[in-house]
């Protein structure tokens, strides 16, 4: 039987190595197109779930002043060993959503920025409505007024047809993995099982980790931002400039903070 662990605590140590980083570094290009087409030039950002830290830096060797967030302390652990070697300067914070709070210097007041961003389905972790609700009013309340807040999520159809019943797996020379899902229709919820070999030395080790995700219906995600005193100005099928097709496996949201919320 192998060792279960929390999610992201034993797979950060090889989520670079699996090619995991591309999704963020796609993202990043995405994002930075969105930012061109509307002609939007943010001098700061904060990357709410930033994993190992792969968009905050690229966001801060434009000379942005960047934070990364995230809940998992292995995760950061990565993402501090990428920043210090890339020279660059990233402020990680160690932070649960939905619940997030980040101080501006001299801890007066709420540090505020231009852009918030979460990739790869991370709010799809929040597995209830009302977390998601808090977290976008804290990601208003950490937005300048007119900042965007640009993410992306899976969608239902994602977690069922994508995640599915199915197995994925790949072997490399020192990582193999293999994941397996389980999608439970009613909560509009995927399990995915992720069983990972690591080779030590000539022994391979084995541990797995489960993650869950809930999909969230277009108009509960519209409902939630526009009380969270966004508007929503693009909802787009993910890396494309088009609008989602019904049955779109990813969604990229592009909402602007048009008033404060308490
Ligand atoms: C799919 S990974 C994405 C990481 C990174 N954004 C990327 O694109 O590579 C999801 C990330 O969300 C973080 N996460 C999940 N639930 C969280 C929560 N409630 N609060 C803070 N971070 C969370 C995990 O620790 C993990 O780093």
């Amino acid at each position: 039987m192998a060792r279960r662990f929390k999610p992201y605590t034993r797979i950060a140590a090889i989520w670079d190595e699996i090619g995991q980083d591309k999704f963020s570094e796609r993202m990043v290009d995405y994002t930075l197109q969105i930012l061109k087409r509307k002609n939007f030039q943010p001098r700061s950002a904060l990357d709410l779930c930033c994993g190992t830290g792969t968009a905050a830096i690229r966001f801060a060797r434009k000379g942005w002043e960047v934070y990364g967030l995230d809940g998992s302390a292995d995760m950061l652990e990565i993402a501090s060993g990428k920043i210090r070697k890339e020279k660059v300067t990233v402020r990680l914070i160690y932070q649960r959503l939905p619940e997030f709070e980040i101080k501006r210097n001299g801890g007066l007041g709420l540090k505020t920025f231009d852009l918030v961003t979460a990739y790869y389905d991370s709010l799809n972790y929040l597995l209830k409505e009302e977390e998601l609700s808090v977290c976008f009013r804290n990601v208003n309340r950490h937005l300048n007024p007119e900042g965007l807040f640009i993410f992306d999520m899976n969608t239902k159809e994602a977690l069922k047809y994508l995640w599915g019943e199915k197995i994925y797996a790949r072997a490399y020379d020192n990582i193999a993995w293999i994941w397996q899902s389980l999608f439970y229709e009613r909560a509009a919820q995927a399990d995915l099982r992720a069983v990972c070999f690591v080779r030590k030395g000539k022994l391979w080790e084995r541990f797995e980790e489960v993650h869950t995700e809930k999909a969230y219906p277009l108009s509960v995600l519209k409902r939630l931002l526009h009380s969270a005193g966004f508007r929503v100005e693009h909802l787009y099928d993910c890396f494309r400039f088009a609008k989602p097709k019904k049955k779109a496996y990813r969604l990229a949201w592009v909402a602007r903070k048009v008033r404060n919320v308490s």
